[in-house]
């Protein structure tokens, strides 16, 4: 019985191993150092690995998909490498110029979401990059107003752009040395309109000297000519022409880059006092001389405290000692409450002996309860029409203005 547990175990052990142990089929791809290198992700070939089986079916979808990309083990990707992808419906591109401290395998994790499904599929990609192939001491820069980067990385348009470059600096032997969007170099998005583009810069090198025809990118008239907002699309001389409109370069802009003029090193550093000896112990420094804190102390803490002290002495005989004041305060409210009592009552009693004497006068009319204001009739209160208890007076009726007569008669 327990023979046979172990010999499961070691069964389950030996498939986990072997599984761990499957050597996944990594595309290593070389990268020269200080050339592009770019490399075109392809949703028709993802595409098969999210619908294997409908393929079958003779079914083909076109899905759109987004890929992430970074460094295994890393949240973004290496410096030297870029990814761009315009839209879900078009292809992603991994590209960028590595450069000789970049040396080494970089490992690749790609994640593809089929945007339909929202399956997800993941690749990995080795990038070894290699020292550089072609020295390229030459190099210039090119701008391409009518271009949009993903529209560039494609091989069939880099060749396009090649083959012009390479009339204009009579040398087949020409590489791309980076390509970069405006956009990463401060241009402006456009306007969402037919005809607006964001550029290209496209940076090209070799190892065969500039031709005339370049050389004259650096001449003053050249200068003059585009600070005046001349031709910029044509370079002086007119010894190129761009076989598609699209990728004719805006002279104004390109500039030729030589690196092989050595440039002096910086000097050394100097250096400054404070650095240790070679060998020998560290001494630390004399600790600075104690200082007396007291005054400050004094200042500090004990000054307010006996100001604090002080003031609250003085508040608290006000509030205690002082109550007499107080006191004579409230005895002149309550005399001036007595006297206004006093004269109030006096004003009653004139008012009742004044309403007592003229009794033997007749009450205005208006005060009678049955007057009619327009005859000065009086109607005795017997003779109304209405029960004596009055309860069924139509409100309405005590509404009516009073100099309109419309009691029934
Ligand atoms: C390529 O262009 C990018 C973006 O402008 C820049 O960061 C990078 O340093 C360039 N690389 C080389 C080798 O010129």
């Amino acid at each position: 019985m327990a023979d046979r547990g172990r010999g499961s175990l070691a069964f389950t052990l030996t498939v986990c191993v072997a599984s761990f142990l499957v050597v996944q089929a990594d595309t290593m791809i070389p990268v020269p150092a200080e050339q592009l290198f770019v490399y075109e992700l392809q949703r028709e070939n993802f595409q098969n690995e999210f619908a294997p089986f409908l393929k079958h079916y003779g079914q083909i979808y076109n899905d759109p998909m987004v890929f992430k990309c970074n460094k295994e083990f890393f949240p973004d990707l290496p410096r030297w490498l870029r990814f761009t992808q315009r839209h879900p419906y078009d292809n992603g591109y991994l590209y960028g110029t590595p450069l000789q401290q970049d040396l080494g395998k970089n490992i690749i994790e790609i994640f593809v979401t089929n945007k339909r499904s929202y399956d997800t599929f993941r690749e990995r990609l080795v990038l070894n990059v290699v020292p550089a192939v072609n020295s390229m001491p030459y190099q210039a820069e090119f701008f391409i107003p009518l271009r949009e980067i993903e529209k560039v990385l494609p091989s069939t348009v880099q060749e396009e752009i090649k083959k012009d470059i390479q009339v204009a600096w009579k040398t087949e032997r020409l590489h791309f040395v980076n390509i970069t969007s405006a956009l990463d170099r401060g241009g402006r998005v456009p306007l969402p309109l037919a005809g607006h583009y964001e550029g290209v810069y496209v940076k090209l090198g070799s190892d065969q000297y500039y031709s005339d025809c370049l050389l004259r990118l650096q001449t003053p008239e050249h200068h003059r000519e585009c600070e005046a907002g001349g031709k910029t699309w044509k370079i002086p001389g007119d010894c190129i022409a761009c076989t598609y409109p699209s990728n004719c370069v805006s002279w104004c802009k390109s500039v030729l880059i030589d690196l092989s003029q050595v440039t002096p090193p910086p000097p050394d550093p100097t250096m400054g006092t404070g650095i240790l000896e070679d060998g020998g112990e560290f001494n630390p420094p004399e600790s600075p001389p104690p200082r007396d804190f007291f005054p400050d102390y004094i200042v500090t803490v004990i000054i307010p405290l006996v100001l604090a002290l002080v003031l609250s002495l003085i508040l608290a005989y006000i509030m205690c000692c002082r109550r007499e004041g107080v006191e004579k305060r409230n005895a002149r409210t309550a005399d001036i409450q007595l006297y206004h009592h006093h004269t109030i009552h006096g004003n009653t009693d004139e008012l009742r002996t004044m309403a007592g004497s003229r009794t033997d006068v007749a009450q205005p009319l208006s005060t009678l309860p049955m007057f009619n204001a327009r005859t000065g009739e009086r109607a005795p209160p017997l003779q109304s029409p209405y029960p004596s208890d009055s309860v069924s007076v139509p409100l309405i009726m005590a509404q009516q203005e009073p100099n309109v007569d419309t009691l029934p008669r």
